[in-house]
């Protein structure tokens, strides 16, 4: 029996109790812009935990735009795509089965879920979370997406109080972080994001100074006029036309933040970067930095501190959006890239 009385279905395998577990597959390797057919569900049947390890319920997961870069394969991190298997992705769940010390049936924990309903981990892969089981603040304030957010600008975009600072995909998971942050560093806060419903939230909800749509056609006259003092840090989550513009914008001695490349994962035939790497970084002394936020871990905890502190005093405002039952994640995961989605996108299950 489940957590709250709710039965985990259950076969019998020789000595073996099998859970019949709902996943979804990567039915094939996208060509072009990702369909919601590219990805499949199956039923298969999950063995049960050994030794040191948990079966897990998932209550949600998580989607972000780099597991886009994952199928294109252009994520180091993630390892050359392969169709077939099972979609990754991080997940919020709770603990059904312990054969481990750490973790007890009813702990809610983060980890490598996947798509699926149900998974089963060394308990140590596992991040056990306290509080109430919300999947908003686990999966993205306090997430992967809200340390990108904080180590991409405090490590590598350092900000200093009057700086101005644009982001761009600024409505989205990453984005909406950055620009409250940035904020409440003391600086000039620009987003841009591809609608003016988004650029209305960005300024009335989440306190941005101004925000500009790409996809107008007086993009570049607006942009020009959001920033009169120029640009100290560019945290760039698109690179294409976005990165093109900041880069001619940048003062003396600002910092591009290059976070990620979404204008460029939904598709077989990625554009070569802008104009003006490196000629404008030369004879601005413009400071260009990668990062990955795998390279921070050993900080994630204080500043998941730090984040759940901002959250509770309101000065750091999540957004989500939410999707119901895992049969919508591959919808979900396609909205997420086409910019239907605000804040940090999450599937219910
Ligand atoms: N470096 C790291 O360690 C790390 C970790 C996590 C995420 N990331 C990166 O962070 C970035 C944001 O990820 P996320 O998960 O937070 O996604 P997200 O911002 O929630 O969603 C992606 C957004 O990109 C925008 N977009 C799509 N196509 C675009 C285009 N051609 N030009 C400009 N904007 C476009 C869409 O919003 P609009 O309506 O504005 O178009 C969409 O909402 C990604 O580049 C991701 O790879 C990096």
């Amino acid at each position: 029996m489940g957590r709250k009385g709710i039965p985990v279905p259950e076969t019998t395998q020789g000595e073996l109790t099998m859970t019949a577990n709902r996943q979804v597959l990567i039915a094939s390797l996208p060509s072009g812009n990702m369909q919601a057919s590219d990805f499949e569900v199956q039923t298969a049947e999950l063995a049960p935990p050994a030794d040191g390890q948990v079966l897990c319920k998932t209550i949600a997961i998580t989607i972000g735009a780099g597991q886009r870069a994952g199928l294109q394969g252009s994520a180091s991190y993630a390892g050359a795509p392969i169709a077939g298997r099972l979609m990754s992705g991080t997940g919020l769940a709770t603990v059904e089965e312990s054969q481990s010390p750490q973790l007890r049936p009813g702990d809610l924990v983060v980890g490598q879920t996947g798509w699926q309903e149900y998974s089963v981990h060394d308990a140590s892969e596992l991040r056990q979370v306290d509080g109430p089981a919300d999947p908003g603040l686990h999966l993205g304030a306090l997430g992967t997406n809200g340390l990108t957010a904080y180590f991409g600008l405090l490590e590598v975009g350092r900000p200093n109080a009057g700086d101005t600072v644009v982001v761009s995909a600024a409505a989205g998971s990453v984005g909406h972080m950055v620009g409250q942050m940035a904020r409440l560093h003391g600086c000039h806060v620009v987003g841009v994001a591809g609608s003016e419903a988004k650029c209305r939230m960005l300024v009335e909800e989440l306190g941005f100074h101004a925000a500009v749509n790409y996809k107008d056609s007086d993009f570049r006259s607006a942009f020009r006029a959001a920033t009169p003092d120029r640009i100290d840090i560019y945290f760039d989550n698109t690179g294409g036309d976005v990165l093109g513009s900041a880069l001619f914008r940048m003062n003396t001695r600002g910092r591009i933040v290059c976070c990620g490349v979404v204008s460029q994962y939904d598709t077989a035939n990625p554009e070569p970067g802008p104009r003006g790497v490196p000629g404008l970084l030369v004879n601005n002394r413009v400071r260009m930095e990668g990062f990955l936020v795998f390279d921070y871990e050993e900080q994630y905890e204080s500043a998941r501190r730090e984040l759940s502190s901002w959250v509770e005093s309101g000065s750091l405002k999540p957004r989500v959006t939410e999707f119901e039952g895992l049969e919508s994640a591959p919808d979900a995961f396609v909205a997420l890239l086409s910019g239907q989605t605000v804040g940090t996108t999450i599937v219910r299950l």
